[in-house]
Parts: structure tokens; sequence; C-alpha cells
């Protein structure tokens, strides 16, 4: 791995005290283990390698401390986060430190007994991901013949049972053209929520960019369709919320990713390693475990927290540019994985030396032929843990 002779393993001067926020927001993500096979999950590729999780009472300490540091929001994610056996418990005690708690769940593994047990248990609301609304295409993008059925029936059931209901679709080149399928299905089973999230190219999405990144056209046709039902069904009164996220690749300014670095996120990895973002564990940067640190030490005094806070790690551009406060130069793992360098400001904005990266890869959308994707599962992981 190339990091250009980047710093990042020194130590960023910042002055005495950082500056930043609480962690208002914590991921759990539970385990890496997942019945499907995604391929553009954001899971390191060498997932394979990494089986250690961790117990029940540490997950429920880290859930303790966060929450005295602030933390109000609790996501409980994966892999697949059914797979744990403890989540009943894990809700219970997230519920008892007064969380919002969200379920960031495929369905498959979930039964109208477990969708009850959880709600027993305290658990607020439920985000169901599909792959697309013909199962043909989502099945296969699954890696698995059952599971439109499952995350229909699933779906239904979220519902009947009381919850406030996410359905999230990650939108790419092989479902965007689906867009007003995908709504009409949103609005059959009443989701109140909808996240059409164009696919962001991090972990198994980046290796298969070329395979899932659309064209221009694909996505301006999405938008304006989706504008489209947002009108009739807000006329016709219904309260469903449709949102649209546009991959930063077609944008000219950089997301101010995570809100800013270490500034509300922290994400917790299955074996305890603590994360800014969830893509963070591919950056050169050493990053602090819950089993050898607490929570407040890792927030307020981690080498891997501090190391993008403030502005003064910046270079040209972002270093004098009049932005830096609303993008925080977009985003390191971006900057990182297409420049090898994570202090360099992320491509995607025009103002970068690097933005005809950006570039190539949009005008390669608009030529790409179909390939077989590289899906996110454990023989594919131990060929990327082998080099
Ligand atoms: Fe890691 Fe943007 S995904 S900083």
């Amino acid at each position: 791995m190339s990091n250009s002779g980047s710093p990042c393993n020194a130590q960023p001067s910042l002055g005495s005290v950082p500056q930043h926020g609480q962690p208002l927001w914590l991921l759990a993500e539970l385990t890496y283990k997942c019945p499907l096979q995604c391929p553009y999950c954001a899971n390191p590729l060498d997932f394979a390698n990494r089986t250690e999780e961790l117990t029940t009472q540490q997950w429920l300490d880290v859930f303790a401390q966060a929450r005295e540091l602030g933390a109000a929001q609790l996501g409980f994610s994966g892999g697949e986060p059914l797979v744990r056996q403890d989540l009943v418990e894990l809700i219970g005690g997230a519920r008892e430190l007064g969380y919002y708690t969200n379920l960031i769940t495929s369905g498959v593994g979930l039964n109208e007994r477990k969708i009850g047990d959880f709600h027993d248990a305290g658990l607020d609301h439920i985000q169901v991901s599909f792959q697309a609304a013909d199962p043909e295409v989502n099945n296969m993008l699954a890696g698995s013949g059952k599971a439109f059925r499952q995350k229909l029936a699933m779906a239904k059931e979220v519902k009947a049972q009381g919850y406030p209901m996410v359905l999230n679709f990650v939108t790419h080149r092989h479902n965007i053209d689906q867009i007003d399928r995908i709504i009409e299905l949103c609005v059959e089973l009443q989701a109140d929520y909808v996240e059409l999230a164009t696919c962001q190219y991090y972990g198994w999405a980046y290796e298969n960019r070329n395979d899932l990144l659309p064209t221009r056209a694909q996505l301006e046709r999405a938008e304006r369709i989706t504008n489209e039902y947002r009108d009739r069904l807000a006329k016709e009164g219904n309260p469903i919320k449709i949102i649209f996220v546009t991959p930063d690749y077609y944008e000219e300014r950089p997301k101010g990713c995570m809100n800013g670095w270490g500034q509300v996120f922290l994400t917790i990895t299955p074996d305890g390693t603590a994360l800014p973002c969830h893509s963070a564990r591919m950056l050169p940067i050493e990053f602090p475990n819950v089993r050898e640190q607490s929570i407040e030490q890792i927030w307020n005094q981690s080498n891997g927290f501090n190391h993008f806070r403030g502005y003064e790690w910046m270079k040209e551009p972002c270093a004098s540019c009049d932005e830096k406060e609303k993008d925080f130069g977009g985003c390191r793992c971006q900057a990182f994985m297409m420049t090898g360098d994570a202090n360099n400001t992320d491509p995607v904005c025009s103002k970068s030396p690097h933005h005809d990266l950006i570039l190539n890869a949009r005008q390669a959308a608009e030529s790409a032929e179909h390939t077989e994707p590289v899906f996110r599962n454990e023989r594919n992981s131990r060929v990327f843990c082998k080099g």
C-alpha cells in the first residue's frame, strides 16, 4: 500500500485541547459475518482475517461509556447484526441507558418472533435494506435466491408490529433505471423513510466501481423521477419521506465527510477497534481499541481520533480554501484510496490536483461494459488477504 510519504503516523500539532464535539452517533458493527454477499459492501476487504468479536459484556460497557460521553443514537450494524445471538440483550442494555436504537439489517435471519422480541427489549427503529425492486436483480446482487421474498415478508412484518420503518436501497448502474419501481415498492410497503443512497465507493464497492458507477444521464433521470414522485405523493397526502443521495463522483465539491473527522461519529468494529468512520481502518494510522482504552481516552486523546481534527494537517489547496470549514477537505478515506495520501484534498473537489481521477471514472462509466462483480464473501476476502 503506497502512502506517498504521507505523514499519517505523525502526531498532528493541535494545540493542547482538541476542539471537537461529542460522539452523538455510535455505530456498533457487531460482526462481519453476513449471509449475503453484496458487491458494494463497505466492510473491509480482508474481513475474513478479522474474526474476533467483542463479548456481550464488552459491548454493554462500550454503550455505557459512550452514553456517558453524550452518545444518543445507537445503530446495530455489521455484517449482519442478526447473526449475534445476544442481540435482544444488547438492545435491552442500550434501551436502559436511554439510547435511541436502530437495527440496520438485510432482513435475512429475521422472523416474526425476533421482531417482537426486539420490540419488547426496546428497539426503536428498523432499517431493512433491499438490493433492487426486481427479485432477479435483488437476488443476483445479494447472492441468495431467497433474499427478495424474505425481505418483503420482513418489511411487512416490521410495519405490522408498529415500528417506524426505513427502507434502504443502494442504487447503482444495475438498479438505478428501476427507480420508479423501487419507489412504488416502498409506497406499497408503507415505508416511513426511503433512502435511495447512490453507492459510495469504499471497500468492496471501490473494487467493483467500474461495474457499479452509473452514468450522469442515469443519475439525472433517477433524480428527476424521484422529485416527480415526491411532489405527487405529497399532493396525495402520503407522509413518506424519500431521501436521494447523489454519489460524490458527480459533484464538484466534496462532502463534509462524517460531519468532520472525530466530531460526531464513533464506529466500533467487531473486534473493538474504534474508528471515526466505518472505512478508516484502511488508513495507515493506528486506531485504538476499546479493550485497551476507555471511550473517553479514545475520543479525546487518541492519535487516531485527533489526527484530522482541526485544519493544521491540511495541504494546499485546502489549507487556504475559504470552504474548508464547510467540507473539511472532503473524505480522508477517499483521498487515501485514490491518491495514496490521506492528507490530500479529496479528489472529488475540482480544485484538487488529482481531480482527473474522478473525471476519468466518470468517463469510464460512460463506456463501461458489464463485468462480473467481485462478491463480498469469505472466499474472495481470503484472496485479498493473501494479496
Ligand atoms: Fe472515512 Fe470519509 S469514509 S473519512
